[in-house]
């Protein structure tokens, strides 16, 4: 987790510096859009994004209800189109690959583009063990691989420890906070490059939020997280670089502290010191 910086009159902890580059982490951004339009038929929910979400580092969205962060999420895995009547213009890559190209199948996108939801969605009728086999097997995983990817998977997570010796009990007899790690231990078992949140701990209460939150934090050693929150303080625990959205559009990305303390759009400001969320 980052450390804490000296309260800036906003009630605000946050991360001290941007994070430093590790070896092997590509200079290149992971994730990048252009030119985005997204529509719900007549309406316009993204009015032309443009981002470039850093590879290793965890990406915080922020914005009022309605401002298209979670729109913005779903047309980087491509969930977008599978609404009715929703279409959408510009580019999305990841690692320079245009997930929406012609060659592009969308299990492969699905893969490399992870998502968690706002409620935890494990499978209710499976098992802790099935619901992170699952997706596994459908990708023609077999064998002994299976299993040590579901207990690599449930480690980093921390369900392992928690619940080792009993895989086989149902998912829903978990936790609520619980039941989120094992959504994305079942988001990390594809190993995926990048990992959506929105809002993944809005239904969870403080100590399985801050147990999520550091989670999130060990992740970007081998993940790009890009991570939609409502919750301020949430954002300056968590984010490297936060991103600030209003109807449909991108009004400022910054270094988490910067966008607290040194906000360089006058919207911004008035989100961050109106809102504690
Ligand atoms: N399924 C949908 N059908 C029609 N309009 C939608 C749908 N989902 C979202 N919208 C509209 O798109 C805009 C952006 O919504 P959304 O991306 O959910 O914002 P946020 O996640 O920031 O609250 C809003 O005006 C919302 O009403
Ligand atoms: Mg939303």
């Amino acid at each position: 987790m980052n450390p804490p910086f000296p309260d800036p009159g906003l009630g605000l902890p946050g991360p001290a510096t941007m994070p430093e580059p590790g070896p092997g982490v590509a200079a290149a951004p992971r994730v990048e859009v252009a030119g985005l339009r997204a529509f719900y038929g007549d309406v316009e929910a993204l009015a032309g994004v443009d981002l470039e979400v850093p590879a290793n580092a965890v990406t915080a969205l922020i914005g009022a209800s309605g401002s298209g962060k979670t729109t913005l999420l779903r047309c980087i895995n491509r969930l977008h189109e599978e609404v009715p009547r929703a279409r959408l213009e510009g580019r999305v890559t990841v690692d320079g690959i245009d997930v929406y190209g012609p060659a592009i199948e969308l299990p492969a996108v699905r893969r490399v583009v992870g998502m968690v939801f706002q409620r935890p969605t494990p499978f209710p009728s499976m098992s802790v063990y099935d619901n992170v086999a699952v997706g596994l097997r459908l990708a023609g995983a077999r064998g002994p691989a299976v299993r040590e990817t579901v207990v690599a998977a449930l480690e980093v997570v921390g369900l392992w420890d928690e619940l080792g010796h009993r895989l086989g009990v149902p998912a829903v007899s978990l936790s609520g906070g619980q039941q989120q790690r094992l959504c994305i231990a079942r988001a990390l078992a594809p190993d995926p490059a990048v990992i959506l949140m929105d809002e993944p701990c809005s239904a969870l209460d403080p100590i399985a939020t801050l147990r999520i939150e550091r989670l999130i934090g060990e992740l970007t050693a081998n993940h790009t997280i890009v991570l939609v929150t409502h919750n301020m303080q949430q954002a300056a625990r968590v984010a490297d670089t936060i991103v600030f959205m209003m109807d449909g559009r991108v009004i400022e990305h910054s270094p988490a502290l910067e966008l607290f303390t040194r906000p360089r759009d006058v919207r911004t400001e008035r989100y961050v010191t109106g809102n504690f969320g």
